[in-house]
């Protein structure tokens, strides 16, 4: 029996504050058995039911706390159904609003967890033993979480739960936070007992919500084309999204947000969910004929299994959850303040990145040391801070066929190395960074010839390649210690500031030579696991090395990497228009500091579609931006432009990058899009608009602001006016070009398709 361990009077008194005079709280009521999570703006409730299981009351905005919430749990007798006590109908536990369903004691819908055990049986009821409440959140081992700087930023409960059969023990996890409406969850799973288990599935989060009102909010898409927003109203049954690809994908986000139907980006009520890893998940709207919607997240259980010896344990990624009744900029917010503070981490955290012009659109593998010194002088001369070196460095990587694994350097095309080119791009005053593909190798390599097991694969049975590469065995320990080996001689021989990590195919047939047949289950969580110990190794080796990880594009773009890599590669699709879409989506939850974001050449490599340097500027801001082109093939009036383009970031990056976001008009709904930043004390801030089509003598447009002060006086650029507050939020700002009526001083060369503009507001005092 696990003592019941009570922190501190804080947990009963309501009133107690956190660090800045802010209310939070985990609260225990004795005799209700209620555990209340509270902070101002979030309340999350729940209860030891009469069978020892767990209860969910609640999760929304902040309630007042009190006695008991019992009468949230609203059950009574229903026909047919199956009940937990005889000569008692009222209690089921498939009516039962539940925290962490198990599969077989009276719950009809989708568990939370199936413990297989070694007569076959599913059946298991966990049952609360005590708990611990504590200030403070601890670290999840070997996987990436949210954490505290501070023991005040936060409460942490822990909830003990015990499997009286196996023997098996549960721990949940639940973290609020003082500043952001978020929750932190996450479980671990302890075999005390004598019997190998085996557990099928094994959730981080389940949420049970009374009704089903709401409309689902996923982002989707595939390469080029990733984190469209999609909207749909929840129907009975289920509806999820999904990776069985070995990562989070292009094609679903590790995210799923339920709104209510007439919730906006400003205003209503939003629950997110998102999930702190990279690799396969399930995220699941479950609604059942009495309208009550379960979600759960987690790691997918159809591509897991772990089998559980005495004495050993498994701890699931963490989910996230944001409630917010101020709209989607409300929710997204509170994301973008955790992850950039609190879940990003290390020297670039905090830092403004750099200006960087990467190779691969300029040259991709057709490059020497000359055509790389030249760009780079050209870069330099108009401000450009970092230039990258993308793949085709190493080994005889002259085309996508060969050489991954080899990671040495072509020395045809680097006559002294990467260290000699290092060198040299440093001597110009710029800062050096490199590619790498560490998870992967093709069948023409040194590696793959002297390790042929070393790839994932059932020896015997055909085996895909994609892209002509296969997918190293990262669930092994060796593997991953090898490809360390290789990548810490190349970064610590030469001076190297940044490493673009990629990753460019799914994962098929996997197996794992390295394990045995009962273990073919784990393969898949070992491998991301292995990806995070190599990136943990790789910046505790190098702590100042920024990291941007990438997977074609954004294929990969997942709170799990953002621990370890600030910023991520976006997408492979550079078009300006598009690139509205793909940023607009990824910011539901990525800050703007996470979003690598360049402006490449025209016609563009992705869609042949010309924009002018402008627009493609406008949207490459709202990121860490650079450039992706030869800069030797501009104008010399595009130069000029350039130079000022990387002023103007230079100016404002701190703002675009660390300031409050707000999306105003969603490029999915119609033929415009607007968003804005704004500093924390409100006096700058930054809108951007763009247009995609003209269209002929329409309406006047005006956009309605968001975070501004409403009493202070903000001089406008581009219009050049001095305006309230109050009036840009309400009435709004005019954006209106040459679709609107004659506009005449727009068409000076200005008007036409694909158009944009940003207004910088100044406060005046
Ligand atoms: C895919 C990435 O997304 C690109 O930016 C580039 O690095 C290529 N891989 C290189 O092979």
């Amino acid at each position: 029996m696990i003592i019941i361990e009570v922190n501190e009077k804080r947990n009963n008194d309501p009133k107690i504050k956190g660090e800045g005079g802010k209310q939070m709280a985990i609260c225990f009521r004795e005799t209700a058995k209620e555990f209340h999570l509270y902070n101002e703006k979030i309340s999350y409730i729940l209860t030891v039911l009469e069978n020892g299981q767990l209860g969910h009351l609640y999760f929304g905005k902040r309630l007042k706390d009190r006695e008991s919430f019992a009468h949230m749990l609203n059950f009574r007798a229903r026909p047919m159904s199956v009940c937990a006590f005889e000569h008692n109908l009222d209690f089921s536990m498939e009516h039962i609003k539940q925290e962490y369903p198990v599969y077989g004691a009276g719950d009809m819908r989708y568990p939370a967890i199936e413990v297989q055990q070694e007569n076959g049986s599913r059946i298991s009821e966990f049952i609360y033993q005590g708990h611990r409440i504590y200030k403070g959140k601890p670290e999840l081992e070997g996987l990436p979480a949210t954490y505290v700087e501070q023991d005040d930023e936060a409460d942490t409960l822990e909830l003990y739960l015990k499997d009286q059969l196996t023997g098996t023990e549960m721990i949940l996890f639940y973290t609020i936070f003082v500043n952001v409406p978020a929750i932190a969850r996450s479980a671990k799973i302890m075999q005390t007992g004598e019997e190998e288990i085996v557990l099928n599935r094994v959730m981080s989060v389940s949420v049970d919500f009374p009704d089903k009102e709401f409309e689902m909010i996923e982002l989707t898409g595939a390469w080029s084309r990733e984190r469209s927003v999609k909207i749909r109203k929840l129907e009975h049954g289920t509806q999820s999204v999904y990776s069985m690809r070995g990562c989070s994908s292009h094609h679903y986000n590790p995210f799923l947000a339920l709104k209510r139907r007439e919730t906006t980006e400003g205003n209503g009520e939003v629950y997110g969910f998102s999930l702190v890893y990279s690799g396969n998940f399930l995220a699941q709207a479950d609604v059942d004929t009495y309208d009550t919607t379960r979600i759960t997240m987690g790691i997918h259980p159809d591509t897991f299994s772990w089998t559980l010896k005495k004495g050993e344990s498994f701890q699931t990624p963490e989910a996230v959850l944001v409630y917010s009744d101020q709209g989607l900029n409300g929710m997204s917010q509170a994301y973008h303040t955790l992850y950039r503070s609190r879940l990003a981490k290390g020297y670039w955290r905090d830092k403004e990145r750099p200006i960087l012009i990467n190779n691969w659109e300029a040259t991709y593998f057709d490059f020497d040391e000359e055509k790389i010194m030249s760009i780079v002088k050209t870069a330099k001369s108009l401000g450009v801070e970092l230039f990258v070196l993308d793949d085709g460095w190493f080994g005889e990587r002259n085309d996508d066929t060969r050489s991954l694994g080899d990671w040495y350097p072509n020395l045809e095309k680097l006559p002294d190395g990467i260290t000699g080119i290092a060198k040299r791009v440093e001597a110009e005053g710029m800062k050096f960074g490199l590619w790498f593909e560490p998870e992967m190798v093709n069948k023409n390599s040194r590696l793959y010839r002297e390790h042929p097991d070393w790839i994932l694969g059932d020896k015997g049975r055909r085996l895909s390649h994609g892209r002509n590469q296969y997918v190293l065995d990262f669930s092994r320990d060796e593997v991953v210690d090898a490809i360390f080996g290789q990548m810490y001689k190349v970064l610590s021989e030469a001076p190297i500031s940044y490493v673009k990590w990629d990753m460019n195919r799914s994962m098929s047939e996997v197996y794992s030579a390295g394990v045995g047949s009962g273990d073919q289950g784990k393969v898949l969580h070992r491998y991301i696991l292995g990806v995070y110990r190599l990136y943990d190794m790789l910046t505790k080796a190098f702590p100042k090395i920024l990291f941007e990880s990438c997977a074609s594009g954004g294929g990969r773009f997942d709170p799990g990497l953002l621990y370890y890599a600030p910023q991520c590669w976006t997408s492979d699709d550079t078009d300006a228009v598009e690139r509205c879409k793909i940023q607009y989506g990824t910011s539901l939850v990525y800050p703007v500091s996470s979003m690598g974001s360049h402006v490449s050449a025209v016609p563009n490599h992705q869609l042949l579609r010309n924009t002018s340097l402008e627009m493609r500027a406008n949207v490459a801001y709202f990121g860490t931006f650079g450039y992706e082109l030869d800069p030797n093939r501009l104008t010399e009036e595009e130069k000029e432009e350039v130079k000022e383009q990387i002023g103007f970031m230079k100016k404002y990056r701190r703002l675009i990058q660390f300031g409050t976001f707000y999306r105003l008009v969603s490029p999915f709904e119609g033929n415009e899009m607007a968003w804005m930043v704004v500093s924390e004390d409100q006096r700058n801030a930054i809108v951007g608009y763009y247009r995609i089509l003209q269209t002929v003598n329409g309406p006047y447009r005006k956009i309605r602001l968001q975070g501004l002060d409403p009493d202070k006086i903000y001089h406008v650029s581009r219009i050049e006016e001095d305006l309230y507050g109050d009036e840009l939020l309400w009435y709004g700002l005019d954006v209106s070009d040459a679709s609107s009526g004659e506009n005449r001083e727009e068409y000076n060369g200005r008007n036409g398709d694909y158009q944009s503009k940003l207004f910088l507001l100044s406060s005046i005092e």
